[in-house]
């Protein structure tokens, strides 16, 4: 009995220093998975559309698509998985003439969401350092 304790003691140790070697825990885990990604991006995409400082009218957009791809794309980009299924960021964001303050109105906005569902200060600036060169994608002026 005890040198199966024993065994198992060990593997699971082994186990635990495998997947600490390897990074078992990426990103999109370590920020909570599928709920809390779905949850962070409801309230950005909430909060920016309807940001009376935000220019950029989001009326006549489908917002359930705008986050089902936005939530895709993060899952994509934090080694959650996923595969981007979504329109290029170039050409989505061509023509609506965002402009950097609208950009940073976004990147507060995830700010404020990724605090409200309790995503510790390592993995909001991993994840904001991941999106934060797109910004050369989406502003135009
Ligand atoms: C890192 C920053 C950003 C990322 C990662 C991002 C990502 C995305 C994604 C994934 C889509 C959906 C693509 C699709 O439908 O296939 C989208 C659409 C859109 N984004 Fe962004 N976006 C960013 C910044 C912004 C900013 C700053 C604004 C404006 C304030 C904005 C406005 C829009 C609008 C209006 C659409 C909908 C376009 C349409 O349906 O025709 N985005 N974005």
């Amino acid at each position: 009995m005890r040198k199966i304790l024993l065994v198992s003691v060990m593997l699971s140790g082994m186990a635990g220093s495998v997947s600490y070697a390897f990074g078992a825990e990426s990103l999109y885990a370590r920020i909570g998975g599928q709920p809390v990604v779905a949850g962070v991006v409801d309230q950005l995409v909430e909060t920016v559309a309807h940001d009376p400082t935000v220019n950029q009218s989001f009326d006549k957009v489908n917002l359930k698509r705008l986050k089902a791809k936005l939530a895709e794309q993060i899952c994509a980009l934090s080694g959650g998985g996923c595969v981007y299924t979504g329109d290029d960021m170039i050409r989505v964001h061509k023509g609506l003439r965002i402009n950097e303050r609208e950009f940073f109105s976004l990147v507060e906005a995830l700010r404020g969401a990724l605090d409200s569902h309790g995503v510790a200060q390592r993995e909001k600036n991993e994840l904001l350092a991941i999106l934060a060169p797109m910004k050369r994608l989406v502003v135009e002026k």
